[in-house]
């Protein structure tokens, strides 16, 4: 960032972008007409930042792209319109580890009408949030009825059911719920799911059920570059229950292991040796993204 991009942007403190200009997160302002907020009418992304880096950022775009597709909303910048806008927030936030939020919505017409208003531009906000490393200890589910729609392959702010899903799971003393369809697993409120059966990775195969997670994709890679079997099947409700590891999967918090499933143990009621195995290889590709010498060896999409 230039010194007059300072000055006209003010000194770099919580930052955001929002229609077009850059604010101080505090001083960001929407219209209560935008559909976002009346109908949930918008789809969004968060791009985990290490190093000053976007992980990922092209497999994250072409996501976002899907689900503006999806949604029929119009795409409001190209992937390097995106990459540059999206480089400005992490430097004014001074690079290192981030987590960015990106929404777009199908803007603020002045009349609520449910049907697509004509001609509106879509409002466009991204943020920054401070990003921790996940720590390495147990987590605890608790299985729910899957009571969302059947697109949940787009990335909607429309988050009502996961919402108070994961807030069941807060009640009940859990971090996590894990949601149920037609007696088959599909995912947690806000994560991917993978089961250890006898050393072999097993995740649930794409589907209009669950959102196609972009760290479920990397731990998918990994396993199969690193002679870890991975099979992409249906994992019953009674197949999950005697897993011998479960893990939890999403940009945010990495791959996280469960050791308790509506209050009994997974396997010995501690992260497994397949999980540890797996953390050293995020670990290790995490620190390939802060290596200048081996950035360009790593593939974004
Ligand atoms: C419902 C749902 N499934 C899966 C994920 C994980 O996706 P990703 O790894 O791209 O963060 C998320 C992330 O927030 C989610 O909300």
């Amino acid at each position: 960032m230039t010194e007059a991009d300072r000055q006209t942007i003010g000194d770099g403190e919580d930052l955001c972008f929002i229609n077009g200009a850059y604010r101080p997160l505090a001083e960001a302002r929407i219209s209560p007409l935008d559909r976002g907020f009346l109908f949930g009418d918008g789809v969004y992304e968060v791009i985990p930042v290490y190093s000053g880096r976007p992980f990922r950022l092209q497999a994250h775009l072409s996501r976002l792209r899907r689900s503006l597709d999806e949604a029929r909303l119009p795409s409001p910048y190209s992937d390097a319109e995106w990459a540059s806008l999206l480089t400005r927030i992490i430097d004014s936030h001074g690079g290192g580890d981030q987590s960015l939020y990106l929404q777009v919505t199908r803007g603020a017409p002045d009349l609520r009408d449910h049907a697509f208003p004509d001609g509106e531009r879509p409002t466009v906000f991204v943020m920054s949030s401070p990003l921790r490393a996940p720590e390495a200890r147990g987590r605890s589910v608790i299985l729910v009825d899957d009571i969302r729609w059947r697109r949940c392959d787009i990335k909607t702010v429309s988050l009502l059911p996961n919402v108070l899903l994961r807030q069941q799971a807060i009640e009940a003393g859990a971090d996590e719920a894990v949601l149920i369809r037609d007696g088959f697993i599909t995912e947690g409120a806000a994560s991917n799911l993978f089961v250890v059966e006898g050393g072999a990775l097993v995740t649930p195969p794409k589907s209009p059920l669950l959102l196609p997670g972009i760290t479920r994709d990397l731990v998918v890679e990994l396993a199969e570059a690193n002679g870890l079997e991975c099979r992409q099947e249906n994992i019953s409700l009674a197949r999950f229950r005697s897993a011998d590891e479960v893990w939890l999967s999403s940009s945010t918090k990495e791959v996280i292991p469960v050791t308790s499933v509506d209050g009994q143990p997974v396997g010995d009621g501690r992260p497994g040796p397949v999980w540890w195995r797996m953390r050293e290889l995020y670990d290790a590709f995490k620190a390939d993204l802060a290596d200048p010498g081996k950035r360009e060896a790593i593939s974004t999409s």
